[in-house]
């Protein structure tokens, strides 16, 4: 098929107005916007500033009520637990309307936030659009989170209700999710009126009386009760929800989702983007605690009517590499969306992909990669085992879709290895050098996106318009500072080589090091810290930490490097993956004081680099060079 995202790209640049409200014509509006796009409201403009609609009502209800009731809504596989469920778009309404009346019996109401703390079942899903539903904002939080960081998620959105778990099973451990939720409860200012509990049998958690309440009792206490709740007319410029995502310090951003320009592009980006048909299995393999699974897990497979696939497990180890192909033979998934690390993990443990070929994966069409570089190898690796098209595409938090991809429902363009292909309509593409001055193709720079945003994209951060400023919009006046360095080649493929800050990417998971640092520097031992990405060939980058120690400190180097490593986990949690640490007498700085991590990234990383200008003492490049070597 000849591509025709040119012309699809020309038609969205010469007339973003039309394209938007005939994108928009794809959604079932209470009031459908008259116009697409006010550039007077909002920091940089609102989309469809008059409609009026509902989110849950486009994923569920209307698949439910016209042509869809029995096919499957979403399919929860556990190899973890061993579980299996499929529900359809019928039991999806009943189960979601039930919920939003348990939620409502609570006092919750359009507008309230709600903090979902969830593993990935299904009752997490039915929590997001029971949300939807009433007009409630849910914030959800990955279950890998410490309580400390569940804490300042509570502190900032203010949820009356918190929807959680009794556990999330890992492969090597049960997490008692309950006991962390405690605790984040009683390190926050902010009190929750009530916890919604869903018990699991592998560990049934102890409930705090007239707080907590049993959510799969309230869920079938309504049903039988027949209590049911309507979805509420949202204005598209209403929030669905808030995602709080790692910033360059420990306070975490909040990053808001509207309502409408939300619902147009997922919609627009199912059959464009990823060349699916309403009926289709798709499988994002992420988390609904991170924005693919917000968008791919939940809302954008629902809004076009096709059956999502939740899988709860890991690509390797549960039981062994060929999780995936079971999962896509048996359920006949037609486009798998993942990280590259899962690919680089089944990789290691299957190099000749001798796990792929008792399975049949013929109903695969495309797989989709994102949420880090897709490195050339990982790319030629499942290519060749696969046979499918590779697709790697780049989006953030912040944008909710793909800033950049090659379409494949428009016709797939070449691919070239290491990019994720040319900006979607909607995103003006740019990269400009540090002074804010366009560069020439194929030359490096800070990536932008010339405002407006396009539909989905966040409007602000929640209750910080300061902090949206400063964060995104003040360096480079007029665009939007994504927060990555790169390039454009001649073709207007666009090249993602690093971030500008001190973001770190570990197995597809986005981690702050100014974060981590924040949470050492609270060990009574440590004087100074710095902590940069090193290499890894499973999961990108993992984090590396360098101690200087008070003075005088007479324990051991390795018991306080033990109790730093315990700590990170404690406070940011077990997916921060820190379990690099080493102790140095010196960091190298600039003669006005600043660490020079960038450099010291190199080092750890064997990477040639070139000495700064404005470094204090030379020297102390080779002792962290000795340190690492001798580790
Ligand atoms: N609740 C509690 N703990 C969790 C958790 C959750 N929901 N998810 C992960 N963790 C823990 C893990 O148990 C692990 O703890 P450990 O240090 O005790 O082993 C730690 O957090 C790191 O987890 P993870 O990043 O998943 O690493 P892993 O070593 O367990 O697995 C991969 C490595 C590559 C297999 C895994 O990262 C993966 O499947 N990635 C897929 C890509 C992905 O989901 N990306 C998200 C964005 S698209
Ligand atoms: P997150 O907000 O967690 O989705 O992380 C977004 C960041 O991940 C981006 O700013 C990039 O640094 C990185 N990223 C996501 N997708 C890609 C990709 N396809 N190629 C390179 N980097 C990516």
């Amino acid at each position: 098929m000849t591509s025709h995202y040119s012309d699809i790209y020309r038609n969205w640049e010469s007339d973003p107005e039309s394209f938007w409200l005939k994108a928009a014509e794809s959604i079932d509006w209470i009031k459908p916007p008259s116009r697409a796009f006010d550039a007077e409201q909002g920091v940089y403009g609102r989309w469809f500033p008059d409609a009026v609609g509902n989110t849950c009502y486009n994923c569920v209800d209307r698949h439910a009520d016209r042509g869809r009731p029995g096919q499957a809504a979403i399919i929860y596989d556990s190899p973890i637990t061993g579980t299996k469920r499929s529900i359809s778009y019928s039991e999806l309404k009943q189960d979601v309307s039930a919920l939003g009346a348990v939620l409502r019996n609570h006092g919750v109401e359009a507008g309230d936030r709600v903090v979902i703390y969830m593993p990935m079942v299904p009752e997490a899903v039915i929590a997001m659009l029971a949300c939807a539903r009433i007009g409630a904002i849910h914030s959800v939080v990955f279950g890998g989170f410490a309580a400390n960081e569940l804490a300042k998620r509570i502190d900032d959105c203010q949820p009356k209700l918190i929807v959680s778990a009794s556990c999330g099973i890992e492969p090597n451990r049960i997490v008692e999710y309950k006991p962390l939720l405690d605790e984040a409860i009683h390190l926050a200012n902010h009190k929750p009126e009530a916890c919604l509990i869903f018990q699991r049998e592998q560990s049934v958690a102890t409930m705090i009386d007239g707080r907590d309440f049993d959510y799969g009792e309230e869920l079938s206490e309504a049903k039988v009760l027949g209590q049911t709740s309507e979805c509420l007319p949202m204005k598209a410029t209403d929030p669905l929800y808030i995602l709080y995502t790692s910033g360059t310090t420990g306070h975490p951003k909040g990053v808001v989702r509207d309502t409408g320009g939300h619902m147009v592009a997922l919609k627009w980006s199912m059959s464009a983007v990823y060349g699916m048909e309403p009926g289709d299995v798709f499988w994002a393999a992420s988390d609904v605690g991170w924005v693919v699974g917000h968008s791919y897990i939940v809302y954008a497979p629902l809004l076009h009517g096709c059956t999502t696939l939740l899988f709860e497990g890991k690509p390797v180890g549960t039981p062994d590499p060929s999780t995936f192909w079971r999962i896509i033979e048996e359920h006949q998934v037609a486009a798998l969306f993942t990280a590259p690390t899962a690919f680089r993990a089944i990789k290691k443990e299957d190099p000749t992909g001798k796990y792929l070929e008792k399975h049949d994966v013929s109903c695969l069409r495309t797989l989709f990669l994102a949420g880090e570089r897709a490195d050339p190898d990982t790319i030629s690796w499942a290519e060749d085992r696969l046979r499918v098209p590779v697709i790697d595409h780049w989006w953030q938090t912040e944008t909710g879709w793909a800033i950049a991809g090659n379409p494949v429902g428009l016709g797939a363009l070449p691919v070239k290895k290491g990019s994720p292909s040319v900006p979607m309509p909607g995103y003006d593409v740019q990269v400009l050098n540090d002074e804010g001055h366009g560069v020439a193709a194929g030359t490096l720079g800070n990536i932008v996106v010339k405002l407006p945003l396009p539909p989905s994209c966040l409007p602000t951060l929640w209750k910080d318009e300061d902090r949206f400023h400063e964060a995104y919009l003040a360096e480079f006046p007029g665009y939007y500072k994504t927060g990555d360095a790169g390039f454009i080649d001649e073709d207007g493929y666009v090249f993602i080589m690093s971030r500008t800050d001190d973001i770190i990417n570990v197995a597809g998971h986005r981690l702050s090091t100014g974060g981590m640092e924040e949470a050492i520097a609270n060990h009574p031992d440590v004087a100074e810290c710095a902590v940069v990405g090193m290499n890894d060939t499973v999961k990108g980058q993992v984090p590396i930490g360098f101690l200087i120690l008070n003075s005088g400190v007479e324990r051991g180097n390795a018991v306080i490097e033990a109790e730093v490593i315990k700590l990170v986990r404690d406070t940011i949690g077990p997916v921060a993956a820190f379990k690099n640490v080493v102790t140095v007498s010196r960091l190298p700085k600039t003669r006005s004081g600043k660490i020079l991590r960038a450099t010291m990234q190199k080092i750890a990383n064997k990477e040639a680099y070139l000495m700064p200008a404005t470094i204090d003492d030379p020297a102390i490049l080779d002792e962290i060079a000795t340190v690492l070597e001798a580790r």
